[in-house]
């Protein structure tokens, strides 16, 4: 696989029903420790008011997607998603590549993204692509939690 075989754009309101699916699809794999989805249209629309969704796509269907939020000096990326179908292939890397550029162009220094503890396998993905553990970070528990949670902030210099 190669970059090529997508086409990339940020998304705007109307992609955001077909945004759900491709997330909540992709965090399939968070169900074992949340009783609920990832998300749902409701809260993937307030995402617009914040930040902006960069898509990958493959013959007009979402493949993948990567949420951007710029906090000043700080980058912050997250609700990162790879279509099942295409993981493993190199698209979650560029579109990480993806937001940094977005970060960097728009003048920060420093790329965040937060990390839920129960996911393992995560800190070596990220650590492969230059992200170095920051900081533990406590948050109130959603009731749809399965078990006690925390975050691992992970940041990388851009
Ligand atoms: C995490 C996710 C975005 C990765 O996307 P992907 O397209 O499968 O990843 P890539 O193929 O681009 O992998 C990039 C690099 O990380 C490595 N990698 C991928 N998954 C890994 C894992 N679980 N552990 C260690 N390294 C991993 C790959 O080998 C690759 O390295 P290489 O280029 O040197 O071979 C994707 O698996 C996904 O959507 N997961 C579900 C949602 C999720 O967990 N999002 C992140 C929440 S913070």
């Amino acid at each position: 696989m190669s970059a090529d075989e997508f086409t990339y754009r940020t998304a705007d309101r109307s992609d955001a029903e077909a945004l759900v699916p491709l997330i909540n699809r992709a965090f399939e794999v968070e169900l074992e420790f949340f009783t609920q989805a990832r998300i749902d249209l409701v809260e993937t629309l307030k995402h617009f008011d914040k930040g902006t969704f960069l898509l990958a796509e493959k013959h007009g269907e979402l493949a993948g997607c990567n949420y951007v939020e710029l906090r000043g000096q700080i980058g912050y990326f997250g609700l990162l998603s790879v279509d099942p179908g295409h993981q493993g292939r190199g698209l979650g890397r560029i579109l990480i590549e993806q937001a940094e550029q977005f970060c960097r162009d728009a003048g920060c220094t420093i790329m965040q993204i937060r990390v839920l503890n129960h996911r393992t396998e995560l800190p070596p993905f990220y650590d492969k692509l230059g992200y170095h553990v920051g900081r533990v970070e406590e948050v109130e528990q959603v009731p749809s939690a399965r078990i006690p949670y925390n975050f691992i902030v992970m940041e990388k210099n851009l």
